[in-house]
């Protein structure tokens, strides 16, 4: 753990203790000194742990076998969206080499607070305790090249270090991939409720997706559902309140909507193909959560930190984020089916 980048103990590898230990009433050196506080850490930090199932009422592991289909938006909108019914709500950002969730939040700029040996998560909108590798990276231009004992170790400590208090849920969101960052997060944080998979409607990332559906049954986690991102593009629009609205979607046919007591319309057009991420949820047998559209307004709120959700909490996207927690919840609920965990 001494080489780990989070650690709070410098001072490189400790010696091991040998034959020149000294007699049991001579006072202990400084190694062996801070090899017991190493020791002490660790036992701290698992307890920690045990206590982590119980502070934390639902913990659910966003991921997506490409990267790029918006599971980062997708696990700071769950977030937000549960935040904003009054829930307390934790969002855990492993994704080391590429971590974007703070930025997604606007709070990138937060400093973590460290104090007896934990770490105080950043407070962001709705008051949603935010952690993030981000928040350690000194360059964010600068790659963070960690190999893999390095990386898992300090997923490690950051799950157990982190003072998260009484949560009603955490969201944990990956890097793409069904690789080792999972594992080990399944591996050290117990109670893990289950699995959100994000896909896009077409085929790659679909098959992608199907990846990690078996993945999470590998490794014995629920699938709590598929959800399919950018699934439709949402147009908008101003014109006379409670007027009618025509327009020609992709496929030729005209798609009708009503404008609203503001003047405004939106309306969603399947630009890509969509219903595929259902598709995939009835093939595979696991729940379909929902679809959330394409919406140009998530790139830019990805941009500049402010998340659909805070922009237009009564926006199609906000609602459409809601619509998939209300599924997630039941499915908790529901806890569908005996879970075996791996230890
Ligand atoms: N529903 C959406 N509509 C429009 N753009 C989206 C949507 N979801 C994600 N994006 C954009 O796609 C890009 C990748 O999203 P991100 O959440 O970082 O993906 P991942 O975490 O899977 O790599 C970002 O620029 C994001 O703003
Ligand atoms: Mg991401």
């Amino acid at each position: 753990m001494s080489d780990s980048p989070i650690s709070h103990h410098p001072g490189g590898d400790l010696p091991m203790a040998d034959s020149q230990s000294p007699s049991e009433d001579a006072p202990a050196s400084p190694e062996q000194k801070a090899q017991m506080e190493q020791a002490y850490a660790q036992m701290r930090r698992k307890m920690r742990m045990t206590q982590l199932d119980e502070q934390i009422k639902h913990k659910i592991m966003v991921l997506s076998g490409k990267g790029g289909v918006g599971k980062s938006t997708v696990s700071v909108g769950l977030a937000l969206s549960l935040a904003r019914q009054g829930k307390k709500v934790g969002l855990m950002d492993i994704d080391i080499t590429g971590p974007n969730v703070p930025k997604m939040l606007g709070i990138d700029e937060a400093e973590l607070h460290v104090e007896d040996g934990q770490i105080f998560p950043a407070i962001g909108p709705h008051g949603v305790k935010v952690i993030s590798m981000a928040f350690l990276i000194e360059d964010p231009d600068k790659p963070v090249i960690w190999r893999g004992p390095i990386k898992l170790g300090a997923i490690q400590q950051f799950i157990g270090d982190v003072a998260w208090g009484e949560l009603d849920a955490l969201i944990i969101d990956f890097p793409p991939g069904t690789s080792d960052e999972p594992l080990t997060v399944s591996q050290s944080l117990p109670g893990i409720d289950g699995v959100v998979i994000v896909t896009t409607p077409q085929d790659v990332a679909l098959l992608d997706s199907r990846k990690s559906i078996n993945f999470a049954k590998t490794i014995s986690l629920p699938c709590l559902g598929v959800v399919e991102n950018m699934s439709g593009y949402t147009i908008r629009g101003k014109a006379e309140s409670n007027s009618k609205i025509s327009v020609t979607g992709p496929t030729g046919t005209a798609i009708e909507t009503t404008v609203d007591e503001n003047g405004e319309w939106s309306i969603t057009l399947d630009v890509f193909k969509s219903g595929g991420g259902k598709e995939a949820a009835i093939e595979l047998e696991v729940p379909f959560l929902g679809a959330l559209p394409f919406d140009p307004g998530i790139v830019r709120g990805g941009d500049d930190g402010v998340h659909r959700i805070i922009a237009e909490p009564e926006g199609s996207t906000a609602a459409a984020f809601d619509a998939v927690v209300e599924n997630v919840l039941k499915e908790l609920d529901g806890s569908s089916g005996p879970t075996v965990r791996i230890s």
